[in-house]
């Protein structure tokens, strides 16, 4: 656990630090250093609020496909926010540094884990679908609610959803059928883990999870905390999602436990989306930021971070290997060096 501990560390931090020490007891901080210019790869007009990078066939296609390409896709969402009040500003595929709007005013994107090209948006009035090979976004089943949340477990037909008045439904039959999740009150945000267990956090931020239908608090986490943020787990994480409680970074985890990390922020990324894990998409001040770990790894221009990542090289090429195994249409080189290492 460590070892994956530390790999998300290094995957949200160091990567960029300045190689000075920074701080006595060895936090890894996400500062100002951590947004250079060089690595932003979109500028919007609005805050981005969050960011999902799908782990299925949109990114990991078979070899023969004819279109395949290198480009990632992710989905990311735009907003004004007034005193934490989010005013939605469009729903936007991001491939290859192009943002196409796919909604005027989706709040949140989702996708499971298998070989479909499919994403899955809430939006003020219900679900949306994505359907990669059509290139085509529609209505999704006869949910009408004004979404702000939603999460795919993955290998079954369940999609969560989490309306405006932070009431959890679970969608099945095709969108066709909802119902309350009656022991959940007051959810401010939703993250499933790559297990399909369920984290939220109410109004008080305390955080739980729900595994079966059973409901159990995270403990181990500081008292009253200012805020806090739900993040979707890098894939090295089976059973816990990342959660940000005000400067410090912490795993959660489906027995209820939890773990700080040596991750601290000093200035606090909009949005998060470290699941593809050797890719991770960070927003910050209206901007998408890219960490492609491997590519940071061979760069000469980054030589003070070349060196740290070269003693860890050992380790980041067996989750590369990892991930090349753990996806079944899975080419993880897609998601590697090759096309991408002359973008820095
Ligand atoms: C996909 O559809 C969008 C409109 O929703 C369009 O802007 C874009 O060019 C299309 N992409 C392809 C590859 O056809
Ligand atoms: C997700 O489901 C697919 C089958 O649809 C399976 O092949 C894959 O291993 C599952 N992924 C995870 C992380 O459990
Ligand atoms: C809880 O789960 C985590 C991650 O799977 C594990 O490392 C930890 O030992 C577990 N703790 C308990 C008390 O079972």
């Amino acid at each position: 656990m460590l070892t994956n501990i530390f790999i998300f560390g290094l995957l949200f931090a160091n990567t960029l630090a300045a190689p000075t020490t920074k701080d006595d007891d060895d936090k890894l901080i996400i500062d100002q250093d951590f947004f250079p210019n060089e690595l932003a790869v979109y500028t919007g007009e609005h805050d981005i609020v969050s960011i999902m990078v799908p782990l299925n066939a949109l990114n990991f296609e078979d070899d023969d496909d004819e279109d395949s390409d290198s480009d990632v896709v992710a989905f990311f969402v735009e907003a004004d926010i007034n005193n934490g009040v989010k005013d939605y500003k469009g729903l936007y595929m991001l491939k290859g540094g192009q943002a196409i709007k796919l909604l005027d005013q989706g709040t949140d994107a989702a996708a499971a884990n298998d070989d479909t090209k499919t994403a899955y948006f809430s939006a003020p009035d219900g679900i949306y679908v994505y359907d990669g090979k059509k290139n085509t976004t529609e209505k999704y089943g006869t949910v009408t609610e004004n979404l702000i949340g939603i999460a795919k477990e993955n290998d079954t037909g369940v999609i969560y959803v989490l309306t405006k008045d932070n009431i959890l439904y679970k969608v099945t039959e095709d969108g066709t059928k909802k119902e309350k999740v009656e022991n959940v009150a007051d959810a401010q945000e939703i993250v499933l883990d790559f297990n399909n267990n369920l984290y939220y956090y109410g109004s008080d931020k305390k955080p739980y999870v729900l595994n079966s239908g059973v409901k159990t608090a995270i403990t181990g986490l500081p008292e009253n905390p200012s805020s806090v943020k739900l993040i979707r787990p890098p894939f090295i994480i089976e059973d816990g999602v990342p959660f940000l409680v005000d400067d410090e970074l912490y795993i959660i985890y489906a027995n209820g436990t939890s773990e700080t990390t040596d991750i601290k922020t000093q200035l606090k990324p909009t949005a998060y989306a470290p699941e593809a894990t050797l890719i991770v998409y960070l927003s910050y001040n209206k901007k998408i930021y890219e960490y492609n770990i491997l590519v940071l790894l061979l760069s000469e221009v980054l030589n003070q971070i070349k060196e740290y990542l070269d003693e860890k090289n050992d380790v980041i090429q067996s989750i590369a290997t990892r991930a090349r195994s753990d996806f079944r249409a899975g080419d993880m080189s897609k998601l590697s060096v090759g096309e991408k290492s002359n973008a820095i």
